[in-house]
């Protein structure tokens, strides 16, 4: 180890610098170089080979380049080293050449001789005719070990004589994951591979259950079995519809929804239906808070969604806009001077006074508009001394002027699905739009009606909100368990975009509030499988508003932002050219499992920097369980071939056994049996899904 770079050059060289550049350099191979093992670095080892390493001693460090490509030249003689005979004739010789990527700086550790650091970048580029050297197993191992913090062994790499393949989970999962390749490559047992290494680390050094929370969505219910041994620390709660054969049953209660969520569900349009479900929304929300058994509750509430009502009709200056505005304005005043009149007759007092007051000005309004030909504009005035005639019966019903302040939307208060039905309606008679709102009231029953969707929205909620966090997110020190996996898979096409979003907010909104309070984050992960299904990339130009536009705009928000809060994010795709990509975008370390279509590699090739292109040309041709591991989480981008995961901690994506069904038995020769019996799946089938038959019909 005591060698100064020119004594080892000795050795361990096998060419020359030919031609340097400051991201290629090129070289020429000795005619004694190995053709196809070294057997001089302390073990066999596959030489020349793209992708593997090389080392350029350079004043007192090696420059460390990748071998990007090998070529043969035939020169009309031969490079030979040594003295040359110029009498003697030279045969025509092949002459081997590659080119190097130049990767970072490998220099002997300052505190100790022994040791080697590498570093990205290099300081300084050789000059022609400088040495090229093959690295020891040592050297090699210093570079692909290289970094600080590598805690967690997730494989190893063969092009660096297996030298062991670590990470530092907090670059990893710190600054979101994406783990990219075609089917049957292996991102669902790399991505359960990387929890459970995780966990199981961490687990050693802390002597127990680790306080680390994963929450894995899953489409198609892959994960329960990957999760499932009692005693890992990677044990999982698995949420699941209709959860016969074990788990727990899915809840994202209906009151979790924000108004985006409710909107884009029912596709309520932006004119009318909009502002109606969100102003029923607000109520419904509210009314929690206020007591029941006051009668002058329904009243308060009346005026309230009055003055808010004209509150913002004046600040869009509609009623002194253009026509049909005003006429429409007329017919709500005229609506609710009916409904407050039958108010009057029954009793006396103070208040009754207040809504007398109110309703005899807004006849004066509507008298002299009632007439033929006449004209419906309202003067600014006219509508200032409305407000503070409402506002007066208000106040005189109790209501303060904070309760008319817009009341948020989307706070999770709890409300059932037929408050929320009755508000639609009560504040579409109130707004006057009844007859635009019947399809928006039409689609919240039918959510409501469905079987399959009532058990997963809780209609009447059982589940509080703390409850929820603690059993989706984790409870304190994780004492629960730290994965959580959410099987997507029975639930309803029609919703499941919508229930995705859901959980993804609650969980990012309950991280801010964390952050908020505490002023530290809660490191949490949140991992999507087949991300292709939540974050397809949509149009930027027309109206988003769709479920599946909604969620994805979610995680475009988590991806931004997410890392403030301690949330990372891992995704598995096999279509990265399909992906938003403004979420793409904001992954920091890439997982390049095999890739063959060429959209999808020029998408990966864009993700990374010039240099190392090189590296990204062997993906089309890696085997399975093998990928490349790039970006914030590596010092530089390794082949790694990835741990072992036993069958019983893989992700169940078994490829069908057509040959084993067909002759009746596996290769082991145990007998495979295929029994059918159609009367149980019909049965099955007819009676799960007349929920959604009723759906879509009404
Ligand atoms: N780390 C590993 N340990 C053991 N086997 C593995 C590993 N990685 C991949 N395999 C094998 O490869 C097969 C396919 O892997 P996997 O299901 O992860 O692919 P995938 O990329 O997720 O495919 P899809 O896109 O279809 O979901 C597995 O069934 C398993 O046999
Ligand atoms: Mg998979």
């Amino acid at each position: 180890m005591s060698q100064t770079p020119f004594e080892q050059a000795g050795s361990l060289r096998i060419g020359m610098v030919d031609f340097v550049s400051p991201d290629e350099v090129k070289v020429v191979l000795d005619i004694e170089a190995p053709e196809s093992v070294a057997l001089n670095v302390g073990g066999p080892r596959p030489f020349p080979r793209v992708n593997s390493y090389l080392l350029i001693p350079v004043d007192d460090a090696y420059l460390v380049g990748q071998i990007e490509w090998l070529t043969v030249e035939r020169s009309a003689f031969p490079k030979r080293r040594g003295l040359r005979d110029f009498g003697l004739v030279d045969l025509p010789y092949p002459l081997r050449k590659l080119s190097l990527n130049p990767l970072g700086t490998l220099r002997k550790s300052a505190n100790n001789e022994d040791r080697y650091v590498f570093r990205r970048g290099a300081d300084a580029l050789p000059s022609i005719g400088a040495a090229v050297l093959l690295p020891t197993e040592f050297q090699l191992h210093s570079i692909v070990e290289s970094g600080e913090n590598k805690r967690v062994k997730i494989g190893v790499s063969p092009l660096a004589g297996d030298a062991e393949v670590c990470v530092d989970p907090n670059r990893l999962f710190g600054r979101h994951l994406a783990v990219l390749g075609n089917t049957g490559s292996g991102k669902s047992c790399s991505v359960a591979g990387l929890i459970r290494w995780s966990l199981e680390e961490a687990s050693l050094l802390r002597g127990g259950q680790p306080n680390a929370r994963f929450i894995v969505l899953d489409p198609n219910g892959e994960y329960s079995r990957a999760f499932g041994d009692i005693d890992s620390p990677a044990k999982a709660r698995i949420f699941k519809v209709n959860p016969a054969m074990g788990g727990l049953a899915l809840k994202v209660p209906l009151w979790f929804w924000n108004s985006a969520e409710w909107c884009s569900f029912t596709q309520a349009s932006a004119k009318t239906q909009r502002p109606t479900l969100v102003q029923a929304l607000r109520y419904v929300r509210s009314s929690q808070s206020e007591p029941l058994e006051d009668p002058s509750h329904e009243m308060r509430r009346f005026l309230r969604t009055i003055l808010t009502t004209i509150r913002l009709e004046k600040s869009a200056g509609s009623p002194w806009g253009q026509f049909p505005k005003p006429k429409s304005f007329f017919e709500k005043l005229e609506k609710w001077k009916t409904s407050l009149e039958p108010h009057l007759i029954s009793a006396d007092g103070e208040r009754e006074d207040k809504l007398r007051v109110l309703v005899s000005r807004i006849e004066e309004l509507c008298a002299p508009r009632r007439q033929q030909y006449a004209h419906h504009d309202f003067t600014l005035q006219e509508i200032d001394a409305l407000i503070e005639t409402a506002s007066a019966a208000h106040s005189a019903f109790g209501g303060a002027e904070d309760d008319i302040l817009p009341l948020d939307a989307d706070t999770p208060r709890p409300f059932s699905g037929d408050l929320l039905l009755r508000s639609v309606e009560a504040v579409a008679e109130m707004l006057n739009v009844s007859e635009y709102v019947e399809t928006l009231v039409m689609r919240i029953r039918t959510l409501l009606t469905n079987t399959r969707m009532k058990e997963i929205l809780e209609d009447i909620s059982e589940t509080s909100l703390e409850q929820w966090l603690e059993d989706y997110i984790g409870a304190d020190k994780a004492v629960g368990g730290c994965v959580t996996v959410i099987d997507l898979s029975l639930v309803p096409t029609e919703v499941v975009h919508v229930i995705t979003a859901v959980i993804a907010r609650m969980v990012f909104e309950a991280l801010r509030r964390y952050m908020k309070l505490n002023e530290v984050a809660l490191p949490t992960v949140l991992v999507m499988e087949e991300a292709h299904t939540f974050i397809r990339r949509y149009r930027e130009d027309a109206e988003n508003d769709d479920a599946a536009s909604v969620c994805c705009q979610m995680f475009e928000r988590i991806a931004r932002e997410g890392r403030k809060f301690g949330l990372g994010l891992v995704l598995s795709s096999q279509r990265p050219s399909e992906l938003s990509p403004s979420v793409l975008s904001q992954c920091n370390t890439f997982l390049l499992h095999r890739i063959s279509n060429d959209r999808d590699q020029e998408l990966v090739h864009r993700l990374v920097p010039d240099n190392l292109k090189g590296l990204l040309r062997e993906l089309p041709s890696l085997p399975t369980q093998t990928a490349i591991l790039l970006g914030w989480a590596s010092e530089l981008p390794v082949l790694v071939k990835m741990n072992d995961l036993s069958k019983s901690q893989q992700p169940r994506s078994d490829d069908p056994e057509f040959w084993g069904v067909w002759v009746g038995k596996d290769e082991e020769g145990e007998p495979v049996a295929r029994d059918i019996d159609w009367s149980r799946i019909a049965e099955d089938w007819q009676a799960s899904s007349t929920g959604t038959s009723e759906g879509k019909t009404t």
